[in-house]
């Protein structure tokens, strides 16, 4: 079977990029964060995301490029026989629960775009109670989350090529800039102050137990990791690609954006509630409404404020949008070959999936939170552990080095091999069982 690759190099990473960046970091980054107590958060985000999330990137890269196949396809191509083809189905899975609920809130955003075009946004009393008022219409939520997967599957069937690459090389710095322009608004309200030291200066009486499963979960969730869909992507990658060099820009990258995404909506918060106390509690509690509700009084701030909500909103909903390609294409491109069904039938059996899914969370927030949980905080960092551990202990040294080196083209030093496979086979494994374990008795 011929399979499609990305044209160009700055597509492919463009591509790994879009898929990285998304909700997760602008809506769910901000209110784990506030949940996880601010600064202490941040820093053990940051440790996870280069302990772990980098080199896991990287392995996910070589599994996908040197198998050239869909998630569970290529453990079957690196292993076949074994039961590491469980790792790719896992994979598979978590990308469908994580749609279950991740398709609600691109169902939000569109709300969003909406309520910004009509120019009802800048004229809403309270922005609590105008984004409660859509939590309460289940309905909904269900018929925007229907309309944003029917986009998705758009996408997907139209090909991997002409959607992801575009939209991900043109949108993308788009969104940088505006969030450039928004974190300086933030910044420069008064009062803004008390949210940049939430954000960067640790108080041990913020600190939580469970800091560390939720700073984990997050990293492996905003590098859209341990589910195989970097395998997918880089299924797709031509050999001219330096893993490496991508893996670092993609989590940087990603990391950035999510920082950006701090720096704006907590000075907003702190500077622009009334009433000092609610708004710690409500920060600390970290309600899924903390973007929906903080970002619409920055823009209230703002000159034209009805048109930076537009933009910011289509910015966001793209920037979703390429995150949700990513996850359906893993489920569809499984579907696609381990079954042997058209493409075309493979979108109709996810999308009917993940329909039914998002529609038990539109109409319980239970839902909605269990499927978040189960998939950031356990799915993804397991399979992350299995993969770790594939490829530090099963997969053929000669592919790794191939894969790092592109065919001894681009030599590596012996040690940075080295050091990367002690990575993969004690030190990751070991901080992510550790973590499990705090969380556990923590
Ligand atoms: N990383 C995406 C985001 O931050 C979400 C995602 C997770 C996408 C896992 C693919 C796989 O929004």
């Amino acid at each position: 079977m011929s399979r499609a690759t990305f044209v160009s190099k700055i597509g492919a990473i463009a591509a790994a990029a879009g898929s990285a960046v998304g909700l997760g970091n602008i809506w769910r980054f901000p209110s784990e964060t506030a949940g996880g107590g601010g600064a202490f958060f941040i820093i053990i985000y940051l440790g996870c995301i280069l302990f772990f999330g980098v080199p896991l990137m990287l392995s996910e890269f070589i599994i996908g490029r040197s198998s050239k196949s869909n998630a569970a396809g290529a453990f079957h191509i690196l292993a076949s026989g074994t039961k590491w083809k469980y790792v790719g189905r896992l994979g598979v899975l978590s990308g469908l629960l994580i749609m279950g609920f991740y398709m609600v809130v691109c169902g939000w955003t569109l709300h969003y775009i909406f309520q910004s075009v009509a120019g009802t946004l800048s004229n809403v009393p309270d922005f609590t109670a105008n984004f409660e008022q859509l939590l309460q219409n289940p309905l909904k939520q269900w018929i925007l989350m229907v309309s944003f997967t029917f986009l998705t599957a758009f996408f997907i069937i139209s090909g991997v090529k002409k959607g992801i690459e575009l939209s991900a090389k043109i949108m993308m710095p788009l969104l940088f800039l505006i969030l450039i322009i928004l974190a300086v608004r933030s910044i420069t309200l008064t009062g803004a102050s008390a949210g940049i030291d939430f954000l960067f200066k640790p108080k041990l009486e913020n600190l939580k137990p469970s800091v560390f499963v939720d700073a984990m979960g997050q990293a492996f969730f905003s590098l859209s990791l341990g589910m195989a869909c970097m395998i997918t992507y880089a299924s797709y990658f031509s050999k001219e690609i330096n893993l490496t060099e991508t893996a670092l820009q993609v989590s940087v990258l990603d990391t950035l954006v999510a920082l950006l995404a701090g720096v704006i909506i907590f000075p907003a918060a702190f500077a622009l509630a009334q009433n000092q106390t609610t708004i710690t509690s409500e920060l600390i509690a970290g309600g899924p409404g903390l973007l929906f509700i903080t970002l619409p009084g920055l823009f209230d701030q703002m000159p034209l404020s009805a048109l930076w909500s537009t933009l910011f909103f289509i910015l966001l909903a793209i920037a979703a949008l390429t995150s949700t390609i990513s996850l359906m294409e893993v489920v569809t491109v499984y579907i696609h070959e381990e079954f042997k069904l058209s493409r075309a039938k493979s979108v109709l059996i996810v999308t009917t999936a993940v329909i039914i899914l998002g529609a038990f969370s539109s109409f319980s927030s239970v839902f909605f939170k269990a499927l978040d949980f189960l998939t950031a905080k356990i799915m993804l960092p397991v399979g992350g552990l299995f993969i770790s551990l594939f490829v530090g202990w099963h997969l053929d040294k000669k592919i790794i080095v191939a894969e790092l080196t592109n065919e001894n083209s681009k030599p590596v030093g012996v040690r940075f091999i080295k050091g990367y496979i002690f990575i993969l086979k004690y030190l990751a494994p070991a901080a992510i069982l550790a973590i499990f374990i705090y969380g556990l008795v923590g």
